[in-house]
């Protein structure tokens, strides 16, 4: 068992909320750290609809999603997370901002043991490992979205890691979160995004080029292959702009033409087409 018993989330967007929702599920004391008091309230509110989403498909009792909630507590201040023995941090996809919320983590968080993760799906773990004065207890800690239903969990060693911040952490992923682990390399993509982006880009490429439309790209994919979703349905769960900042770490590291963004997908992030998040991507939502 890795025994965690405290465990702090940093961001609570999209992966967030949904580690976090996770984790209080399953019997931990949960504080999420945003950067404002808004964010840390919208992301309340985000958790809590998901656990109500829970009751209302039957898969959760009311007691659950109380006991639940009562577990989390939100804080816009970085220092909260202060007396944490594990850490999984959940920003957007940027360097500049995962690099900055390591610096302050490695200064905040007292127990010298703890657990500083990445939830980065494509920035190498090294680099943020580095950022702090602990490189050996740093480790990446790949969710996929939605992550209360997705059982993945990639765990991803930097060249730093240390044989016990490795173990702890596959430990608290299986044993204490239930998710099946996979190991990856401290690869741009790991294991999962270095197959899907690919796929994904692939179909951005045929509707830019007219070659097919959308509904029939998502149809042929979900009808003849057993996809839950089309990889365009899928790409606007993700979110436009974090498949842009995936497949450009990607196509920074290795160069491969087929992880770069094409222009289609540059223009719908440029135009705040995100997807699901902004009401629009490759298809409409209401509410
Ligand atoms: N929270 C909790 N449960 C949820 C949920 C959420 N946000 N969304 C869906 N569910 C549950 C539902 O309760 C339902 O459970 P049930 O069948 O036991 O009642 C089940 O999931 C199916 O949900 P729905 O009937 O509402 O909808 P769908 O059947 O269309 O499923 C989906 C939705 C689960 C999102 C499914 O389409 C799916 O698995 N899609 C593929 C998602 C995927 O590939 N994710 C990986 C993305 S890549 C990634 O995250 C990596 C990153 O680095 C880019």
């Amino acid at each position: 068992m890795s025994g965690i018993s405290r465990l702090g989330v940093v961001g609570c967007g999209l992966m967030g909320s949904g580690i976090a929702e996770v984790a209080a599920l399953r019997g931990l004391d949960v504080t999420v750290a945003e950067s404002s008091p808004d964010l840390a309230v919208a992301g309340r509110d985000r958790v809590a609809a998901s656990l109500d989403r829970g009751v209302r498909r039957g898969k959760l009792t009311e007691s659950d999603r109380d006991q639940a909630l009562a577990r989390l507590s939100f804080t816009h201040d970085l220092g909260g997370l202060a007396d944490r023995q594990f850490v999984v941090e959940a920003v957007a996809e940027n360097r500049q901002v995962k690099l900055e919320v390591f610096r302050q983590l490695d200064k905040v968080v007292s127990d010298p043991e703890a657990v500083l993760a990445t939830n980065t799906s494509s920035i190498p773990v090294v680099d943020l490992a580095v950022a702090t004065g602990r490189a050996s207890h740093v480790v990446g800690l790949h969710f996929f979205n939605p992550v209360p239903v997705q059982r993945l969990v990639e765990v991803i060693p930097a060249l730093t890691t240390g044989a016990d911040t490795l173990a702890r952490a596959r430990a608290f992923a299986a044993e204490q979160l239930g998710r099946t682990v996979v190991q990856a390399p401290d690869r741009s993509g790991f294991v999962v995004n270095a197959l899907l982006v690919p796929y994904l880009l692939a179909a951005i490429r045929m509707v830019e080029s007219g070659a097919a439309r959308v509904e029939d790209i998502d149809s042929g994919m979900e009808l003849g292959c057993a996809h839950p979703m089309g990889p365009l349905r899928l790409l606007d769960l993700i979110g436009l702009d974090t498949a842009q900042a995936v497949a450009e770490s990607m196509y920074e590291e290795f160069k491969e033409p087929l992880y770069d963004a094409p222009p289609l997908l540059r223009r719908m992030v440029a135009a705040g087409r995100l997807g699901r998040k902004s009401g629009r991507g490759f298809y409409v939502y209401d509410g």
